[in-house]
């Protein structure tokens, strides 16, 4: 029986991968095939952050909320973690640039050295954005971000990330409903797009107020 289960769900999974990629390449998009030679030298952790970040940038592609040129423009990768997400626009051309206020996972990011085209920062992310010259960014993306309960984190995040975002950039941040429905909630009133319960896009031109500074001091990997 537990045989039985666990054979299906390999099944699942294998189809659930086959529909991706016959996604993928209508929409333009290029993922790491899990046979690929680069997605096999991930560790666990990134190889979950790959895949993760795949079917996110796929849905909100898909619901016409990502554009190619998103994709292949300036992106800031915040909470960047061992970086899985940050390979994957790279992969597609972006000039990715990825953050992470925790340096274990930045140090592990950075030993790998798997994209010479991502600059990898460990420091604040919010500090960072608020720095950076109003309209500078195509995309920023959160993957996984959080969990953030209170809802401060995900204030002070979306006003920065409004600051340095192009008028049509996009937000897209993937995190559990609750952090999501604060953002949509306090954030933005409402104008967000709910692509999934755990997918979520800002349109630039939607963009409301402007941001709370950040102060602390990042380095540059
Ligand atoms: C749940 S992890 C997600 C990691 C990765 N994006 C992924 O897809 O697995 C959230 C990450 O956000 C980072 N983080 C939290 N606050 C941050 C901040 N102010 N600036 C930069 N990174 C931050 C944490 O250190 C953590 O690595």
């Amino acid at each position: 029986m537990l045989f039985d289960c666990a054979l299906m769900s390999q099944k699942h999974d294998k189809q659930k991968n086959v529909n991706l990629f016959h996604t993928a390449r209508r929409l333009g998009i290029k993922l790491l095939h899990t046979d690929s030679r680069r997605y096999q030298t991930l560790n666990p952790i990134q190889k979950f952050e790959v895949m993760h970040a795949q079917e996110a940038i796929i849905a909100a592609s898909e619901a016409g909320l990502l554009l190619k040129s998103h994709l292949s423009g300036k992106v800031l990768d915040f909470g960047c973690g061992l970086g899985g997400g940050a390979l994957v626009l790279s992969y597609n051309g972006a000039n990715v640039t990825a953050i992470d206020i925790d340096s274990k996972p930045i140090e592990e990011f950075s030993k790998y050295n798997l994209i010479d085209s991502v600059k990898i920062i460990q420091g604040d992310g919010i500090a960072y954005m608020d720095n950076l010259p109003e309209n500078s960014l195509d995309l920023v993306t959160a993957f996984i971000f959080g969990p953030d309960f209170e809802g401060s984190l995900i204030r002070r995040f979306f006003a920065t990330a409004n600051h340095a975002m192009k008028p049509k950039g996009r937000i897209l941040i993937t995190s559990e409903t609750g952090t999501l429905s604060l953002v949509d909630r306090n954030c933005c009133d409402g104008c967000g797009h709910f692509v999934s319960r755990n997918v979520f896009v800002v349109k630039g031109f939607e963009k409301s107020k402007k941001g709370v500074r950040g102060d602390s001091k990042n380095t540059v990997y």
